[in-house]
């Protein structure tokens, strides 16, 4: 057997113009354009490339962006001013700070100073504490990619195992949330878990996230499943996920590959949150 090979490709661009059409509405019932607003601090290179494409992004899709590009050796106290100018600007509809930031800054601290009416990364503890109590706010881009990709490809939810293979707060313990308001029966597994292949060959969908290449194999996967692999690892050989995709699919019935599966959702659903965001803030209907 081989799996079907999910297009996250189409799927984002679908959504990217179902964006298009929707602000374009916005702004002809006389709302103002959609602004997002970005920062990173310092130049660190993939940081640079990641936020150029959301600013690209937002153009294709008719929103505004503007960009802040602090030093790096920016203070926490300096940084925590401009997030809160940037809350206190109108004209701006969602603030992403970009991580990891310097050493001298805390990313929490950071995070827990944007305006949770702006937290378009869905980070807040506003907006984490919302999605845990399952009424969510702002949802993280990645998480909401992950489920916009199961909803697209029809993937049946209702009382499914699922087994979430890392527990950081930017897209495990979201993802999880997410799968559990969805009614699955939800398991994270993350570096202690005892024996990770096992728990893993139970799940009906099986979403990795945790930053190891390659660490799922054939044993790992239940025949059948569906594998969504959120890795984006740097390696000798190119860009790979956590999953062995050649081996995975012998086994489960529908994959995401590395790049082209969960990568291109990500800026996708940032453009979904900052017309959220937008629509919120201007009293209009979601
Ligand atoms: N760095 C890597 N991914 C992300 C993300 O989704 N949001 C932010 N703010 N920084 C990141």
């Amino acid at each position: 057997m081989s799996a079907r090979v999910i297009d996250g490709k189409a799927i984002a661009a679908a959504v990217r113009e179902r964006v298009r059409g929707e602000v374009a509405e916005h702004v002809a019932a006389g709302a103002p354009v959609p602004t997002l607003a970005t920062v990173i601090v310092g130049d660190d290179p993939a940081s640079e490339i990641y936020v150029a494409n959301k600013h690209r992004a937002c153009e294709e899709a008719g929103m505004g962006s503007i960009h802040h590009g602090p030093a790096a050796s920016t203070s926490e106290a300096e940084l925590l001013e401009l997030v809160a100018d940037l809350g206190a600007d109108d004209g701006v509809d969602g603030i992403l700070v970009q991580l990891p930031v310097p050493d001298q800054i805390s990313p929490d601290a950071i995070v827990a100073a944007i305006d949770p009416a702006k937290d378009v990364d869905g980070l807040t503890p506003l907006n984490a504490g919302l999605l845990a109590h399952g009424t969510p706010g702002l949802v993280p881009c990645t998480p909401a990619g992950v489920f916009e990709i199961l909803r697209h490809e029809g993937v049946e939810l209702e009382g499914a195992e699922a087994v979430v293979v890392g527990r950081s707060k930017l897209v495990g313990v979201p993802v999880a949330r997410l799968l559990l308001g969805a009614n699955a029966t939800v398991t994270i597994c993350h570096s202690r878990t005892r024996d990770l292949a096992a728990t893993c060959a139970r799940a009906d969908v099986l979403v990795a996230a945790v930053g190891v290449p390659g660490l799922l194999g054939a044993e790992a996967i239940k025949p059948g499943a569906v594998v969504i692999d959120v890795g984006t690892n740097r390696t000798e050989d190119g860009l790979r996920g956590d999953v062995d995709f050649e081996a995975a699919t012998e086994v489960a019935w529908a994959i995401t590959p590395v790049p082209g599966g969960v990568g291109p959702m990500t800026i996708a659903m940032l453009l979904v949150n900052t017309l959220q965001a937008a629509r919120a803030r201007s009293g209009s209907p979601a």
